[in-house]
């Protein structure tokens, strides 16, 4: 197996995620940054992680876009996020349905991790928009429970990232070999 992590990550939850496995396997974790596909082609297995944001899987579509060209690869995406991750509804329909269109999702294998929110750390449009969204679900005069989810998720302060829950993308990533 020769393995390359590769990660978009704004406030370090999905880079430390992205160092933790690289660790794991011994091999090289690389910010994505500007990355194009032809990095992709001395590999056999891509390990791809980025954070959520508006359910968007930050960067995630130089594999997406470029999945012809990984036909022979095998394709791993970790996502960092606040929803819960034993909230399936949202990872399973959302997230897949919103980020892996046209069959994408049968040819990648996706894990989900928690993430951080240090609200002292956010950008001024990101805290801006955390307190638009909130404040728009919170007039909800019956909100779901998805939405209830949401105005909770606003207030999240803190950093539920964990080296342990690499576990089983570690596990999965040797079995591939
Ligand atoms: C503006 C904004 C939007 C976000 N949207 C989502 C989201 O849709 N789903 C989610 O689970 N987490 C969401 N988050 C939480 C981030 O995914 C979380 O902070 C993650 O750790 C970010 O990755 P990073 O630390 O590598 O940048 C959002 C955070 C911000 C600031």
């Amino acid at each position: 197996m020769k393995p390359i992590v590769l990660y978009r990550s704004k406030y370090g939850s999905t880079k430390a995620y992205a160092q933790w496995i690289a660790e794991a396997l011994s091999c090289e974790a690389m910010d994505a940054k500007g990355a194009s596909a032809d990095i992709l082609k001395d590999y056999d297995t891509i390990i791809y992680g980025g954070g959520l944001y508006a359910e968007i899987i930050a960067g995630a579509s130089l594999i997406t876009k470029n999945i012809d060209k990984l036909q022979d690869k095998k394709l791993i995406v970790f996502t960092t996020g606040l929803t819960p991750t034993d909230c399936r509804e949202y990872y399973d329909g959302m997230v897949i349905e919103k980020n892996f269109k046209n069959g994408t999702k049968d040819k990648i294998k996706v894990f989900n991790f928690p993430g951080k929110m240090i609200i002292s750390e956010l950008s001024l449009v990101h805290k801006t928009a955390i307190k638009t969204l909130k404040g728009i679900m919170s007039k909800k005069e019956n909100p779901t429970e998805m939405e209830k989810m949401l105005i909770n998720l606003c207030d999240i302060d803190a950093d539920l990232s964990d080296r342990s829950l690499i576990k089983e993308l570690i596990d999965y990533a040797r079995a591939q070999c």
